[in-house]
């Protein structure tokens, strides 16, 4: 005869598997904020409508087509940079001259800050911040964020034609003409692609995202919101992943902005927080799977990955920056230099500064 604590030890034992088993379907998701609320959701449903009502047909053009494919013969063509931060804007200095390299106003500065934090930029006049809401790391409000400075941007100027994102952390390797030239203009800064160039002219833009198809944790990010959670739209074959940040096209930000059917998928929480970056997967995804001939799969943005902590990447220190740092950052093999380059700390101005014109600014 069994006595009764064996039995209930022996049938504890064995319903631990099963719990094991079981858990990620009967357990709540994690704890982590419940981020987007219906009234959120509706406010950027209103924001996303109105960019696409009014970005079909920009006023100041009747043929919304000379934004996508065109060259330099169109003179007002602008950029648009995107910032996206939770804290002050440490770099402000360095954009400051960054966008003084410059003698024409071919850009728009937006920001989407922290509602909870001040940032000191917002006296600048240059810088316009648009209506932001709390952030979370692990989250899929880092894309709502970022769909928000896309819709603002589309709104805001007609002539926005490049939507570059970008984070407190990021700088430039290169003065605004550079970047302007290599984006708008030359034939040969892309050196993957020479389809889109002919007779020395650009006949096409493309968008600058990073998409992986192949990345070693594809899979558990892939389920990290259940197994066939992602199903039927977003098969495992055409989950990406890429930086978040990126270079769009006007047409790309519009196609962002216009998604419902895959962030339905990518706004659901998800169970394990640190396989969770909706963001990095969200935009390579949809890109990829919209426009594969548009987008060149790499990104203008360097990023160093060796030796990476918690999924942050390598930070620069103070005694790290010199010219040389520079000049190795801008090295790529994709296009004819990165344009940009992330992190820093924000100790880091100074020594950026004391550079800026003499080794940055100088192409
Ligand atoms: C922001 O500034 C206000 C007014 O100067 C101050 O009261 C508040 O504590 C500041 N908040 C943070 C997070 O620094
Ligand atoms: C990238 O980071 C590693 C340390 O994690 C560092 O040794 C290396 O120099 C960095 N690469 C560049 C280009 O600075
Ligand atoms: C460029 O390609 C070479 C050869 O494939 C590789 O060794 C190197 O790490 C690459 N450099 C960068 C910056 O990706």
């Amino acid at each position: 005869m069994f006595s009764t604590p064996f039995v209930l030890t022996f049938s504890l034992l064995l319903s631990l598997p099963i719990l094991f088993f079981l858990a990620p379907r009967i357990l709540p998701p994690h704890p982590t904020p419940i981020p987007i609320s219906p009234s959120d959701e509706l406010d950027d449903i209103n924001l996303f409508n109105n960019a696409i009502a009014h970005s079909s047909t920009p006023p100041s053009s009747p043929h919304p087509s000379k934004f996508f494919h065109l060259s330099s013969k169109n003179p007002n063509l602008k950029i648009a940079f995107l910032f996206l931060t939770n804290t002050d804007l440490h770099f402000t200095p360095l954009w400051n001259l960054f966008f003084q390299t410059t003698p024409t106003k071919l850009f728009n500065i937006y920001v989407h800050s922290d509602p909870s934090i001040n940032v000191t930029t917002i006296n600048n006049p240059l810088f316009k911040f648009i209506p932001s809401k709390k952030t979370y790391r692990a989250s899929p409000t880092l894309i709502s964020a970022t769909r928000r400075l896309l819709a603002n941007a589309l709104l805001d100027d007609p002539a926005n034609a490049y939507f570059i994102v970008l984070s407190q952390f990021c700088i430039p390797l290169h003065s605004f003409d550079y970047i302007y030239r290599s984006l708008f203009l030359s034939p040969t800064f892309d050196l993957t692609d020479t389809e889109s160039t002919q007779f020395g002219v650009r006949l096409k833009y493309k968008s600058f995202v990073e998409i992986i198809s192949n990345g070693p944790r594809l899979w558990k990010r892939y389920i990290a919101r259940g197994r066939s959670e992602m199903m039927p739209e977003v098969p495992f074959e055409k989950f990406r992943v890429g930086s978040q940040f990126f270079s769009l096209t006007r047409k790309h930000a519009l196609v962002v902005v216009k998604d419902r059917t895959l962030w339905r998928k990518f706004k659901v929480p998800c169970y394990r927080d640190d396989e969770c970056y909706p963001e990095e997967h969200y935009f390579p995804t949809l890109l990829s799977m919209a426009d594969p001939d548009g987008v060149t799969s790499y990104t203008l943005t360097n990023v160093n990955w060796t030796g990476t902590v918690n999924g942050h990447p390598h930070t620069y220190e103070v005694d790290e920056v010199s010219p040389e740092l520079i000049l190795r950052l801008r090295k790529s093999n994709h296009s004819e230099s990165y344009l940009f380059a992330r992190k820093f700390v924000p100790d880091c101005l100074g020594p950026l500064m004391a550079i800026a014109k003499s080794v940055i600014f100088k192409d």
